[in-house]
């Protein structure tokens, strides 16, 4: 038997404030997205704003439905969107933010399990990582460098093999 280790580290900021300019643009265009999820169910409305390597930027928000299985999470509509609009194009940098209407929205989220399987596979797909920015509307904000650096020992393409 021998053990194994798995280290992950990301960082940890206090407010947008201390971002650079051209995160702080993307946290806030996450933030400002929000307001385009359609969130009738959970009143927790998800916002997601990547930044292609072509320059271009994609949105995404999260989209429920009365059969609540069926709803997508914002990162995958995203996801969705940008492989069909600019197909090959890696994402550099993807910021996620929600404003939760029932309740507070001052600590950072990170995606769902589904979405980090998707995420995974969008950087296989590219070769190239993506990086994460995760907040609320206000406080701490996480920078991951990474997004499959959350998803330890999984499931993908080359097991298929
Ligand atoms: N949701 C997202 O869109 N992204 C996340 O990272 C977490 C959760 C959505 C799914 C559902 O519409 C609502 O938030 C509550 O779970």
């Amino acid at each position: 038997m021998n053990q194994q280790e798995y280290n992950f580290s990301f960082e940890v900021f206090d407010s947008i404030d201390e971002l650079t300019k051209a995160d702080a643009a993307l946290v806030s265009e996450a933030r400002k997205v929000t307001a385009n999820a359609y969130a009738p169910y959970s009143h927790f409305n998800v916002g997601a704003v990547a930044q292609l390597k072509n320059g271009q930027t994609v949105t995404g928000t999260n989209q429920e439905n009365a059969a609540y299985p069926v709803g997508i999470c914002a990162e995958r509509v995203l996801l969705s969107s940008a492989a069909t609009l600019f197909p090959n194009i890696a994402i550099d940098t993807m910021a996620i933010s929600y404003d939760n209407k029932n309740g507070k929205s001052n600590h950072p989220i990170s995606p769902c399990g589904i979405c980090r399987q998707t995420l995974m596979e969008y950087e296989e797909r590219v070769q190239q990582p993506i990086r994460l920015i995760l907040s609320g509307l206000e406080g701490k904000i996480f920078i991951i460098k990474k997004a499959s650096q959350l998803l330890p020992l999984s499931f993908g393409g080359d097991d298929l093999k």
